[in-house]
């Protein structure tokens, strides 16, 4: 069942019902100022940083789900409702939400008039700009009353919603004209402040929640609207929003616009106030003046629009396939930088509270990033490797406001400093930009202790060639990439984090995965140090690779499969000989993709996972799932079987499937893979997925699941640049590379070739490939062997490829 359908010449996904299964969302903005958007306005804005610059409020764990992001009430007679359906929930005439690429559309009507509201961030802006445009479609004058509504979050997500012996006495608000200014805070040590406003005149305010609302009330029913007043109430503590009320007589046929916009403003420690805790709004005055009309807003969305256009005209497929077509033009390149914004930091399910930027997390967002935005893709590179430690170990995540590793989290997670060489090399096979590595790095932001970024890279090398276990394989640490594999942790007590308490440091335990990650990675720097005439470097990294691939055929190869781990006594987990967690899909996916064992190897582990882990939605962790709670293995078995990492398709690690298929050329296997959770092939089993059908989700319940097929926390997942990496450099084969770029497609036999558009180094190659008798690549009408096209001056390049 759909609740909706993909508009590809519009690039926009149209929401037809207000009651799809969960909040399908959107994200607005690019880089400072963030919204988050549901199909019915729900959601939440900050500036940076989910959880220490929270603009508007949000309730994670709220009924309705999403109500009180932005509130809109339309007043017209006795009936009020909202362009959104929510927060009034009167049942409207016609319901339409548009998801596009950085806006919303919102399409009300009732009782003869019509909302068209569109939500958006416009570029450079620090600031959510909301159009509303109202339209009598009836025959009759119309008198309406209308009302804009935030909440504010008193900045710190996590205080907000903890510190109430504190917070619900330091709210404080200033209203100048139709402008509510949110300062709490601002009279002390905070520099910032935020806007609420709307461009005509308004009829009245509340900046109290509570008067607003009145008692017993939510945000479905305020006192105030339901008064068709305002109590012009001043926030002092408690709960501080700006509630705007206008007044708008519609003659028949006649429609009226509105612009309210949302913004922050930091101001110097100079020019902080204009008067005694007056603060100085000289900033917002000129961001309102830059969206007070509707010519400009227009323009922005224009600028919007033609910005998106380009950046995917970087990458741009032409297939018999519209699905792929439709995921790889669009969606997943979306995905892709929502992504690389967020991380794993703010959406409705990571909370923005906890997490910031994950170090192994943010490095695998670039591969599928990279070609986007190439600069941006540098100093997030630089950003990550400045939070690693002078040994190679590196904190987890760091905070994007200050840049900092979090402590509370810490490190010992020992997949993570391979990931920065996997993304550095994918970053220069890109750009061609060796200078990235002469860039000096710093160890744990410590000013004084720069080094150039090939030195982080050289001691994440080396972090793992020194840290190995008793059967030569990588020590795991707390985990690698599967956060709940905890070898090391033994945890006994309720509540106690699996990830930070270690209380049985064996020292021992190991990670095949990690043995997989090496040889892949070990071998693509060793092709880098070559590159950069450091021959004698390259050949002691290979004899470190060749040492673990040996490791790993000898102890890491259980007969049919390749083997998980090695747990703290030695034993070997993802085994035949163990009762549950048999096979994990991780080593099948990184192992293959690394060339160990060959393509003998690769097949037979291919085979066993499509048979032991196969499912319609994709491939599953692991099998069979654990049915009961093991302190050895930590919180993998904490869950319920067929959920998260114990037996769900955890979906960021099957296009490593995809791309171990196309390893061992079996076109077939790789996109019939790529079809089972790809969400635009999915897209009509909403009901049993639930999540939005135009990105991935992170899980899919599995098959020993109560709710086989039901996928949850959708958005911020590796799925995105993974899946990306797989369909645009495994399934249809392009691939950057140092001296030019790679046209190697794996196609299943249903698909006869594509036509492709790949900007790359400033050339627009455009690609053709087709299935033929005389098999060959042809560049710019000239056979030319092999499967490389050199890299050229010219601004476009024809490629042919026969297959
Ligand atoms: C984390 C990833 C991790 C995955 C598997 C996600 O929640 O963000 O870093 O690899 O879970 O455990």
């Amino acid at each position: 069942m759909q609740y909706g359908y993909f508009d590809d010449d519009a690039k926009e996904y149209v929401i037809t019902r207000a009651d799809t299964p969960l909040p399908w969302i959107n994200y607005l903005g690019s880089d400072g100022f963030f919204s988050l958007i549901s199909n019915t306005c729900g959601g939440y804005s900050f500036y940076k940083d989910a959880k220490l610059r929270r603009i508007t409020r949000f309730r994670y764990n709220n009924v309705p789900h999403d109500e009180g992001g932005r509130c809109f009430y339309i007043c017209d007679g006795e009936t009020v409702w909202s362009p959104a359906f929510l927060p009034a929930k009167t049942a409207l005439d016609f319901y339409r939400c548009r998801h596009g690429l950085g806006y919303s559309v919102f399409e009300g009507k009732k009782n003869g008039v019509s909302a068209s509201l569109t939500v958006t961030v416009p570029m450079l802006t620090d600031m959510e700009v909301q159009k509303l445009v109202l339209k009598n479609e009836s025959s009759i004058e119309k008198k309406l009353t209308v009302y804009g509504v935030a909440e504010w979050c008193l900045w710190n997500a996590v205080d907000d919603s903890t510190n109430f012996q504190r917070n619900w006495n330091i709210g404080e608000v200033e209203i100048e004209g139709g402008t509510v200014y949110h300062k709490t805070e601002y009279r002390e040590r905070r520099n910032h402040y935020a806007f609420y406003s709307v461009n005509a005149p308004i009829d009245g305010f509340d900046t109290d929640r509570d008067t607003f609302l009145g008692r017993f009330r939510g945000w479905s029913e305020p006192q105030a609207v339901e008064q068709r007043t305002s109590f012009m109430s001043i926030a002092a503590g408690w709960a501080p929003i700006a509630a705007l009320r206008l007044s708008l007589t519609l003659a028949p046929g006649e429609s009226k616009t509105l612009l309210f916009r949302l913004g922050y403003v930091e101001n110097t420690q100079e020019k902080k106030f204009t008067a005694l805790n007056v603060i100085n709004k000289e900033k917002a005055h000129a961001m309102l003046a830059a969206f007070d009309t509707e010519a400009q807003f227009d323009a922005a969305m224009d600028a919007l629009k033609a910005y998106w256009s380009s950046l995917l005209s970087r990458f741009a497929v032409q297939s018999s396939e519209d699905k792929l077509d439709r995921m790889v033009n669009i969606w997943n390149q979306y995905q892709c930088m929502v992504t690389f914004n967020m991380s794993r930091s703010a959406s409705y399910y990571e909370s923005g509270t906890g997490r910031g930027m994950g170090f192994r997390d943010s490095c695998q967002d670039l591969l599928g990033f990279v070609h986007l935005i190439p600069e941006r893709a540098r100093e997030r590179i630089i950003d990550i490797a400045s939070i690693q430690f002078a040994d190679g170990s590196t904190y987890h995540q760091y905070q994007p406001l200050t840049k900092r590793g979090n402590a509370d989290i810490g490190s010992g997670f020992n997949d993570d400093p391979l990931w920065l060489i996997a993304c550095t090399c994918a970053y220069i096979r890109e750009t061609g930009d060796f200078s990235i590595l002469d860039e000096p790095t710093p160890f744990n932001n410590e000013t004084g202790t720069e080094v150039p970024l090939m030195e982080h890279l050289r001691r994440s090398l080396r972090y793992t060639v020194e840290h190995r276990g008793p059967h030569g394989l990588p020590l795991i640490g707390r985990a690698d990439w599967n956060d709940c594999l905890n070898l090391n942790c033994f945890s006994l007590t309720p509540g106690e984090s699996f990830q930070t308490c270690s209380n049985f440091e064996s020292g021992k335990a190991e990670s095949v995965f990690i043995a997989g990650m090496f040889v892949k990675y070990g071998k693509e720097y060793a092709a880098l140090c070559d590159r950069i005439g450091l021959s004698e470097e390259a050949a002691d990294v290979r004899v470190s690779v060749e040492e673990i691939e040996q490791a790993t055929l000898r102890f890491g190869w259980d007969g049919e499969w390749f083997r998980r781990a090695y747990d703290a006594f030695e034993r070997p987990i993802g085994s035949r000989e163990n009762d549950e967690g048999k096979i994990f899909i991780e080593p099948q996916g990184f192992c293959v993709m690394a060339g160990i064992g060959g393509p003998e190897y690769g097949k037979r582990a291919l085979a066993s996972t499509e048979a032991l882990l196969g499912n319609e939605f994709g491939i599953e962790v692991l099998h069979p799932c654990y049915t009961e709670y093991h302190d050895y293995l930590g919180e993998i078995s904490s869950y319920p079987p067929g959920y998260k990492e114990n037996g769900s398709v955890f979906c960021h690690n099957n296009p490593w499937i995809t791309l171990a298929y196309c390893m061992v050329k079996d076109g077939n296997g790789a996109f019939d893979l790529y079809k089972r959770n790809a969400p635009a092939y999915i897209e009509d089993k909403s009901e049993i997925h639930r999540t939005e059908p135009y990105c991935y989700s992170q899980t899919i319940a599995g098959r020993d699941a109560k709710t086989y097929g039901e996928a949850k926390n959708a958005w911020l997942t590796g799925t995105a640049a993974w899946s990306f990496v797989a369909v645009s450099q495994g399934i249809l084969g392009i691939r950057p590379d140092y001296d030019g770029l790679i046209v190697d497609p794996c196609l299943p036999d249903t698909m006869d070739g594509y036509r492709l558009s790949r900007l790359f180094r400033g050339t627009r190659y455009d690609v053709t490939v087709r299935r033929g008798e005389n098999k060959g690549l042809i560049v710019n009408g000239k056979p030319v062997p092999g499967n490389i096209v050199p890299l050229t001056d010219a601004p476009v390049c024809a490629v042919a490829l026969t297959i």
